[in-house]
C-alpha cells in the first residue's frame, strides 16, 4: 500500500479516487487511522465505503450490489448540457437514521473540502439531499447538502459540498435553489448554518443577489412599485436577515413606508442580470419545481 512520507505535510488522505475521477484533497478529513496516510484513498462511488487499494475496490465493484444512494428518489429530470448533450439528473433524500454508515461516509468525504468543524458521527438527526447523474451504470455523485430535521434556528442547510470536478458548473447553485424550495414547501423561511466557507459565503451571495433580481423583475412585470419583506421572503424561502442584507448590498431600493418598500430597479444591475443569464460560458443548472415529487 504506497503511503505518504513524513515529510509530506499536505491534507490527510492527500487524495481520492471516487468513479473515474482522482481527485486532491482540501482538508485534514479523520477518517480511521490506518486509512489517511495512503496515497490515495479508494471510494466505492454507490455505496462510499472505503479502502486503501484499487485492487481492493476493483474486487469491492464485483460484489458490491449499489448503483445509486440509499434512501427515496424524490426528484429527477433531464437537463440539455447542448443541443445534442443531455444529462439526467436525480436527486435522493437519506435518511441519516436509516443510513448510518453512508451518511457517515458522506461526511467523511465532504470533510475533505471543508475546513470547518462539521458533523461525521452524529447522522441521525439529519436528512441528506444527495444529487446525482444517472447513466446506464448507474447515479454518480456529484454533491449534497444536509439538513437539520428539526431544527430551532430555521437553517434549511447545514452543510454543502459538490465534489472539486464538479464545481464552477452550476450544481452548487442547483443545490442551494433545491434547498430553498423544500422550504417553501414547508412554508418557512431558511437559512444556511453558520459560519460560511468562502466558497459558501459566494455562492449564496451570488445565488441570493440572483433570486432577489428575479424577484423584483417578476414583480415589475405586474406593474408593481412596493412590495414588502413578507413578499420577498415568500416568494423565495430566504430569511429575512439574508433577504435585508442583500437588498442593501444591492443598493435599489427606493424607501420604506409602514413595511413596504418602493423599489426603484436600476437599468444597469438588470441589464447586466440578464447579460448573465443568457451567458452561455456560464453553466445553470435548471430545478423544475413540478419535478420534485409532491410529498416530498
Ligand atoms: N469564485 C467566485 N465565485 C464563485 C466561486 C469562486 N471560486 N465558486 C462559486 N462561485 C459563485 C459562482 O459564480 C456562482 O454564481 P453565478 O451563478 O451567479 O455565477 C455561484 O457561486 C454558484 O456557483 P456553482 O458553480 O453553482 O457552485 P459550485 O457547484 O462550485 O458549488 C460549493 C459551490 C458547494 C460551495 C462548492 O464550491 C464546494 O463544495 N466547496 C467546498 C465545500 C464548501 O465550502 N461548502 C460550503 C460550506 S458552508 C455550508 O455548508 C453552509
Ligand atoms: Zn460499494
Amino acid at each position: 500500500i504506497p503511503t505518504v512520507g513524513d515529510a509530506y505535510d499536505g491534507p490527510l488522505p492527500p487524495k481520492i479516487q471516487i468513479g473515474d475521477k482522482q481527485i486532491q484533497t482540501w482538508y485534514n478529513s479523520p477518517f480511521p487511522e490506518e486509512y489517511i496516510r495512503c496515497e490515495c484513498l479508494y471510494v466505492c462511488e454507490f455505496c462510499l465505503q472505503y479502502m486503501k487499494t484499487v485492487g481492493v475496490l476493483e474486487r469491492h465493484y464485483q460484489k458490491c450490489p449499489w448503483h445509486r444512494p440509499p434512501g427515496t428518489e424524490i426528484y429527477h429530470d433531464t437537463v440539455g448540457l447542448s443541443e445534442t448533450e443531455q444529462e439526467e439528473l436525480v436527486m435522493y433524500e437519506t435518511d441519516g437514521n436509516d443510513w448510518k454508515e453512508y451518511c457517515q461516509n458522506l461526511c467523511l468525504l465532504a470533510k475533505l473540502y471543508l475546513d470547518h468543524k462539521t458533523l461525521y458521527y452524529d447522522v441521525e438527526p439529519f436528512l441528506f439531499y444527495v444529487l446525482t447523474r444517472r447513466d446506464k451504470f448507474g447515479d454518480h455523485l456529484i454533491g449534497y447538502f444536509s439538513k437539520e430535521k428539526q431544527c430551532l434556528q430555521r437553517y434549511n442547510v447545514s452543510c454543502i459540498m459538490v465534489l472539486p470536478p464538479y464545481q464552477g458548473d452550476g450544481y452548487g447553485r442547483f443545490l442551494i435553489d433545491f434547498s430553498y424550495l423544500l422550504s417553501r414547501r414547508e412554508s418557512v423561511y431558511g437559512s444556511p448554518e453558520k459560519p460560511l466557507s468562502e466558497l459558501g459565503q459566494l455562492s449564496y451571495e451570488a445565488y441570493w443577489k440572483s433570486a432577489m433580481l428575479d424577484f423584483f423583475l417578476a414583480k415589475r412585470q405586474t406593474g408593481a412599485t412596493k412590495t414588502s419583506f413578507k413578499d420577498i421572503c415568500d416568494a423565495t424561502g430566504i430569511s429575512t436577515q439574508d433577504a435585508a442584507d442583500v437588498i442593501q448590498s444591492m443598493n435599489f431600493i427606493g424607501k420604506t413606508e409602514t413595511g413596504e418598500w418602493e423599489f426603484t430597479l436600476l437599468e444597469d444591475i438588470l441589464a447586466s442580470h440578464e447579460m448573465k443569464k443568457k451567458d452561455k460560458s456560464k453553466k445553470r443548472v435548471a430545478l423544475s419545481e413540478g419535478k420534485l415529487h409532491a410529498d416530498t
